[in-house]
């Protein structure tokens, strides 16, 4: 049986005995750094996609035939101020996170006739074992407390999409503006992700 299938069936039996919950987050994610010009970097390109785009997609769909049935609820998606722009380096974790925020995006609109809404969180960095062993300095990185207790104010209020914390808005904001040539220039200057296999 396949561990989508198997997820299905623990969700659904959850939701028998538990009930149907209020809110439902899909934080599970991998990073790491992989080159996109490399064969042998496929497999990890591919792991990355499966857990941190279909991974969500798979968590969210038992529960929202649920939330359509009962004209509520919220999906709360993990995302990352990684996707707004392609990261050298971190083609995978930036393809995922940049497909989640769309995929959200598109989920988001289409699930306004059943009042259920969703929330896009895009957070810079976070104290967790994931940054843990980054080689280079990251700015405005978040204890974990701290970003708990963003990411909890930010569902309460409903956000469609936020960028977590507020310097991180303003990075994210400017990274989309800017032109190619630009983000050229400095994303090759930038900090890369220690290449793995995973
Ligand atoms: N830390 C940051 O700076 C940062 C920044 C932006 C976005 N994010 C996002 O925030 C989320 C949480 O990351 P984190 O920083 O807490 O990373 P983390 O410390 O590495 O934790 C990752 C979590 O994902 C779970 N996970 C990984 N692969 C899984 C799989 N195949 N099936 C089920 N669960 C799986 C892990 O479960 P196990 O412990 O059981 O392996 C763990 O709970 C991720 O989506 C990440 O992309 C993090």
């Amino acid at each position: 049986m396949s561990q989508e299938h198997l997820l299905h069936q623990a969700i659904q039996r959850h939701i028998k005995t538990v009930g149907t919950p209020d809110i439902v987050i899909a934080n599970a994610g991998v990073s790491t750094g992989t080159l996109s010009g490399e064969r042998e970097d496929l497999v990890t390109f591919k792991r990355v996609m499966d857990i941190n785009l279909y991974g969500v997609m798979h968590t969210f769909l038992p529960f929202m035939q649920a939330f359509k049935k009962r004209k509520s609820g919220q999906l709360v998606g993990i995302a990352s101020v990684a996707g707004i722009r392609g990261l050298p380096g971190s083609g995978a974790y930036s393809t995922s996170k940049a497909a989640l925020m769309n995929y959200l995006e598109s989920l988001r609109i289409e699930m306004l006739p059943f009042n259920i809404q969703v929330t896009t969180i895009a957070p810079g960095y976070i104290k967790t074992p994931m940054t843990h062993s980054n080689p280079y300095a990251m700015p405005f990185i978040l204890e974990v407390d701290k970003a708990v207790s963003l990411f909890m104010k930010a569902i309460d209020r409903k956000e469609k999409f936020i960028i977590i914390p507020w310097q991180m808005n303003i990075v994210g904001k400017l990274m989309r503006l800017l032109p190619a040539f630009v983000w050229d220039f400095l994303a090759k200057r930038g900090p890369k992700k220690l290449r793995a296999m995973i």
